[in-house]
């Protein structure tokens, strides 16, 4: 099938093209490289030893956009485009419900022009909140706290508003929980800007020496060990479920919503310890305060993507750790900096 692939460049983007093409589908990425490097297309298309379309263009860009999907008449969409930091949308909420939401009503203006209807959404279990119950399942209420995830909330709203609107759509909304690891080759990965925000691209940071220890923001939460616990998820199982999620929508109707977990949950200091054994490498730890706005615990029940796209995860943190080192090992200053070829 011919999928169009916005965000393409970006780290869940790129681990999702290897494996649509590996799957035999025909692929067209749009990308500004806001966040990303043209060097993950390049090795994408080594990995997978297959060509795909690229069109440099903003998904605010109408014009641009209803050009893509007249000239690759996408059959599918996967929509991994838009800004994720949280912290940076408290801060500039108008870019965020701009390139989010305004990007994506866009995108979605072209596609209904061209009659384009099968669409699959990366949302994000942040439409959940401080959770009432784990584990999650997809009935559980939406609510948000930040503008980014008031962004995710608005485009499933917009979402479910087109599928009634005209029943012709089909819509996969896929609430992704904590994505980390890279793919197993070590040569395309996360590689974010700055000073990382997230848990594991911090700690692979540490790994490479480019921070000195890893801050556990609190350890004096209701859990097990008294730090967070997520459901970290392996980058490349995501990529598959996209795969599986954009076959569905040519089954499927309407709009609906999955979890995409493993179901498990892992604290700080578990994935801490299983980074230093995938890796050997020591990981100083201090714990600080707690992060504003941070849950004690979220993990995912994924019996609906299970049953219903035939998916589930196989990938465990030992694999997770195991691929983040690969790729911090291999590429220590990210797409930026010369590819170290151990093999
Ligand atoms: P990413 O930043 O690596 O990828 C996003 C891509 O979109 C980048 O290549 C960026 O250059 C591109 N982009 C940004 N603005 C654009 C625009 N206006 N037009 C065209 N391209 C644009 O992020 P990611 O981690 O791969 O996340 C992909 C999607 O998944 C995002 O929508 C994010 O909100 C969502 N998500 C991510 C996580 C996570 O933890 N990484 C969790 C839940 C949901
Ligand atoms: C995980 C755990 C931290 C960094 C965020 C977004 C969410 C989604 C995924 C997009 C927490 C702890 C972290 C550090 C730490 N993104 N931690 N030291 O907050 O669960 O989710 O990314 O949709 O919307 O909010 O992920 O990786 O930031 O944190 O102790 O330096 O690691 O406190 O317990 P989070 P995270």
């Amino acid at each position: 099938m011919r999928i169009l692939v916005t965000g393409g460049a970006g780290y869940i983007g790129s681990h999702t093209l290897v494996e649509l093409l590996a799957a035999g589908h025909e692929a067209h990425v749009v990308d500004t490289f806001a966040n990303s490097s043209p060097e993950a297309l390049a090795r994408v298309r080594q990995l997978a030893n297959r060509d795909f379309g690229f069109t440099r263009a903003d998904i605010r860009d109408g014009e641009a956009m209803a050009r893509v999907a007249r000239d690759f008449a996408p059959e599918a969409v996967a929509h991994f485009a838009g800004l994720k930091a949280v912290g940076e949308s408290v801060g500039k909420p108008l870019a965020y419900f701009d390139v989010n939401v305004g990007g994506t009503v866009a995108l979605l203006q072209a596609l209904q022009a061209e009659g384009c209807r099968r669409f699959v959404f990366s949302s994000s279990a942040t439409v959940y909140g401080d959770p009432d119950y784990l584990p999650i399942d997809e009935a559980h209420p939406r609510r948000t706290t930040n503008p980014y995830g008031r962004t995710k909330l608005q485009i499933e709203g917009i979402l479910e508003d087109l599928a009634v609107a005209d029943p012709a759509w089909s819509i996969a909304l896929l609430r992704y929980f904590n994505p980390v690891g890279a793919h197993a080759s070590g040569r395309i990965g996360e590689d974010p800007e700055g000073i990382p925000n997230n848990l594991m691209p911090y700690v692979t940071q540490v790994a490479t020496g480019r921070r000195e220890r890893l801050i556990v923001h609190g350890d004096d939460y209701d859990t097990p060990d008294g730090t967070g616990v997520r459901d970290f998820i392996h980058v490349v199982d995501l990529a598959r479920a996209h795969v599986a999620a954009a076959e569905w929508t040519g089954r499927g109707a309407g709009c609906e919503a999955f979890n995409l977990g493993t179901g498990r949950g892992a604290s700080v200091l578990e994935l801490v310890a299983a980074f230093r054994a995938a890796s050997g490498q020591a990981i100083p730890v201090t714990v600080g305060p707690r992060r504003a706005g941070d849950i004690a615990a979220s993990w995912a029940d994924p019996a609906r993507a299970a049953r219903v796209l035939g998916w589930r995860a196989e990938l465990g943190v030992a694999e997770m750790c195991a691929s983040a080192w690969g790729w911090a090992a291999r590429n220590p200053a990210g797409y930026a900096g010369p590819e170290r070829n151990p093999d």
